[in-house]
């Protein structure tokens, strides 16, 4: 590993850019391939029947619902608001409450979640 002294100032500014976007990244994500995994059975088990096999809002109970369940690959609400739902539900709506579950497993619900978010979709900027 050099010293910092020994690399230039586009060397360092790129460094910091790179270590700027991992931690976004982890922000964003809080990603951990043990919690989504965790994450993703507990929505197979779940949250399926009403958000769709994939997170599309497409399950077979979708239907009967007014408002429709979240399409979370076009929708990404954040951590915080994923972890309050679980907890509370969304009143007036299908949306129920979970509240047998652990802190831990809210999280690893969020992290799921909000990885199947494909932006790139929605917004193809790069033809
Ligand atoms: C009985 C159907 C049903 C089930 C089961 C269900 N949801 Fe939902 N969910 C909904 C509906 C309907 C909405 C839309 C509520 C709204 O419009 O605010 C929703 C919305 C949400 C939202 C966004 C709420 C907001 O306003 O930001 C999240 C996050 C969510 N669901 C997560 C889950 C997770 C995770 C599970 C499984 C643990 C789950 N849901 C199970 C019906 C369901």
């Amino acid at each position: 590993m050099p010293a910092w002294r020994d690399l230039s100032p586009q060397q360092v500014a790129d460094i910091y850019a790179w270590l700027t976007t991992l931690r976004t990244k982890a922000d964003n994500k809080a990603l951990s391939t043990a919690s989504i995994a965790q994450g993703a059975e507990l929505f197979a088990n779940n949250c399926t029947s009403c958000h769709g096999v994939n997170g599309d809002g497409q399950g077979p109970a979708a239907a009967l619902y007014k408002p429709a369940p979240f399409d979370f690959l076009h929708q990404q609400p954040d951590a915080q608001e994923i972890d309050r739902v679980l907890r509370q539900g969304v009143p007036g709506t299908a949306m129920p409450p979970f509240p047998t579950m652990s802190a831990a497993q809210r999280a690893a619900l969020a992290s799921y979640v909000r990885s199947l978010h494909q932006p790139e979709k929605a917004a193809n900027t790069h033809p």
